[in-house]
């Protein structure tokens, strides 16, 4: 898409140079692409990198009965949200996040061991569990949909980076503790 207009910008507009039109078209094009790539990744096909890994952490957080976790900080209830996942959200976060953010101390990094994770649903049912994993190589994401233990998403998908590289150590919903 992005070769096709540019060739015919050029031919329409010869006096500009090369390098001129190729920055304009390819600023034009970015949020376009941008946008579409991460609605494909949420809805489309998906990018499982760790499909067995993936089913063993679902498997361990249903196990860890995770609904029964502490609510993340401003997440006591179910709240609307703007993000791709879903229209209403719930998100938990394990003991070792509930202990970081008790501890007041500064951050700049959540412990490995940190878990959280968000049910996102529409309509009351619940259609998307969302989770990150502080392992001792960064984080671990997955993404799963209608109750299934396969994900769509799992391993390090740039989709899940992109978006949350804003955050607090990729934490979008709180941040880190105000030191006391
Ligand atoms: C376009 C932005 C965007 C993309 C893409 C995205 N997220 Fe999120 N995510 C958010 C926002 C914003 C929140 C904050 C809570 C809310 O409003 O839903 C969030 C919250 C979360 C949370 C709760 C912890 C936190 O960071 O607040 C988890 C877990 C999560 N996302 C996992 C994922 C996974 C896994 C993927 C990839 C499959 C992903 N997200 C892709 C925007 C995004």
């Amino acid at each position: 898409m992005a070769i096709e207009v540019r060739t015919r910008t050029m031919r329409t507009t010869p006096l500009r140079s090369p390098l001129q039109l190729s920055q304009r078209s390819r600023v034009s094009i970015a949020p376009a692409l941008l946008l579409s790539g991460a609605l494909l990744g949420i809805f489309g096909c998906g990018d499982s990198q760790d499909p067995a890994g993936a089913t063993e952490l679902y498997q361990k957080i249903q196990a860890d009965d995770y609904r029964s976790w502490q609510r993340a900080p401003g997440y006591e209830t179910r709240r609307k949200s703007d993000a791709p996942h879903s229209d209403n959200v719930d998100i938990y976060v394990n003991d070792v996040v509930a202990q970081a953010l008790a501890s007041g101390e500064s951050l700049s990094a959540w412990p490995e061991g940190s878990v959280i994770v968000k049910d996102g649903s529409d309509g009351g049912k619940f259609e998307v569990v969302a989770v990150m994993e502080k392992r001792s190589d960064g984080w671990y994401w997955a993404e799963y949909f209608d109750g299934k233990s396969e994900a769509k998403f799992s391993g390090r998908p740039d989709v899940c980076l992109d978006c949350h590289k804003r955050g607090s150590d990729f934490v979008q919903s709180f941040s880190f503790p105000t030191p006391q």
